[in-house]
């Protein structure tokens, strides 16, 4: 069978297409929310913009969605049959007009459901070798219209990466899931919890964090959440049932003075503040290691300021920080999340 032509294509947050084309260099939108490039190998493409990568994806069309399986079934099959290793399927939309999204999501279930009958019936080793878990050859159909599937077979992958620190990532179309919790106090939280799953390893019972910049308190509670000890920096309080909180102590100074009597585990930082200022926090903190893991938000103003988005990387490899990254997640909105581990465990 003549291969079909491939191209790597992106998942940005919508809005951010520009940013990840201007990052990249070259490429071009496909729709909202998806960048296609010619393929390059993965250790060049973890690009800031992108949440996660298909590579070497090709468009399967179809009218319905049985001959769409169908035809995506033997695409795969083409591509994994030989493989002798466990395969992780993710079938997904991407974010599309919301107004869409219902139809197409309830799509894409089914598409997943016919597509596994299908190779069940068609290819039952193969079959067999699909599993839940996250550790297989990543195989990606991301259904981008009622009609068009984009289908890749991750061969170049890591084995078993941490499961949010590889490239592609583990999650569905790039989303960590985070569970709601109406108990923490500001919705800020879901950014520290989706941050975190995508760390070479999340915190453990006993480690301590500084939160700079913490009120009303929801990383602070994300951190408490973990087993954590917080020492919260901030010069407004907490919410109460945090001020009262046994595992954190709030102290009301200027997070750019602060220094903790001691390195830390964990350093969380979502202050607002101007790009230069969170740069030179940064350079302090990993320059004299401070903190052995850090999360660390990077604002901006404007679309000017996303050149600078790659400016953390510098500052970490300088400071010795292994395992070391900054994405725009999904649920940040004009601000990047910066992540490093000064050892990293397992990438
Ligand atoms: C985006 S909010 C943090 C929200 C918090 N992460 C949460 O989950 O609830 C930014 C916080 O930074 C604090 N802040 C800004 N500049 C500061 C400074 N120089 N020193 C201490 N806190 C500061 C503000 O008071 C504000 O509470």
């Amino acid at each position: 069978m003549p291969r079909a032509l491939s191209l790597d294509l992106f998942l940005t947050s919508p809005g951010f297409e520009t940013a990840l084309l201007a990052e990249a260099g070259r490429g071009h939108t496909v729709s909202t929310g998806l960048v296609a490039m010619e393929p390059r190998p993965l250790t060049e493409t973890d690009y800031v913009f992108a949440r996660q990568v298909l590579p070497e994806a090709i468009a399967v069309c179809e009218p319905s969605v049985e001959r769409l399986a169908d035809a995506v079934a033997t695409e795969l099959i083409a591509r994994a049959d030989q493989l002798e290793v466990p395969l992780t399927l993710h079938v997904f939309v991407g974010d599309v007009d919301h107004r869409e999204m219902p139809a197409l999501s309830s799509r894409a279930t089914l598409l997943e459901r016919t597509l596994t009958e299908r190779l069940r019936f068609r290819r039952r080793r193969l079959h067999r070798r699909l599993t839940i878990g996250p550790g297989g050859v990543l195989i990606q159909v991301l259904l981008a219209e009622p009609s068009v599937a984009w289908l890749s077979v991750d061969t170049t992958g890591a084995p078993s990466p941490p499961i949010g620190a590889g490239w592609p990532v583990r999650f569905p179309a790039g989303r960590a899931s985070v569970p709601i919790d109406r108990t923490a106090p500001s919705t800020a939280y879901l950014k520290l919890a989706e941050a975190f799953a995508w760390m070479d390893r999340p915190p453990r019972a006993g480690e301590v964090a500084v939160d700079l910049g913490a009120s009303p308190g929801g990383w602070t509670h994300v951190a408490v959440q973990h087993g954590m000890r917080v020492i919260s920096v901030d010069r407004a309080p907490l919410a109460p049932e945090l001020m009262a909180h046994p595992s954190v102590a709030h102290t009301v100074r200027d997070a750019f003075r602060f220094h903790p009597p001691e390195p830390v585990d964990w350093l969380v930082c979502d202050v607002i503040a101007a790009p230069d200022r969170s740069l030179a926090l940064l350079s302090e903190w990993t320059a004299s290691r401070r903190t052995r893991r850090l999360v660390l938000h990077l604002k901006f103003k404007g679309e000017l300021d996303y050149g600078r988005a790659q400016e953390p990387l510098a500052i970490l490899a300088e400071s010795g920080y292994g395992y070391r990254r900054v994405k725009h997640l999904y649920h940040d909105k004009n601000e990047v999340t910066v992540l490093a581990s000064l050892s990293p465990e397992g990438v």
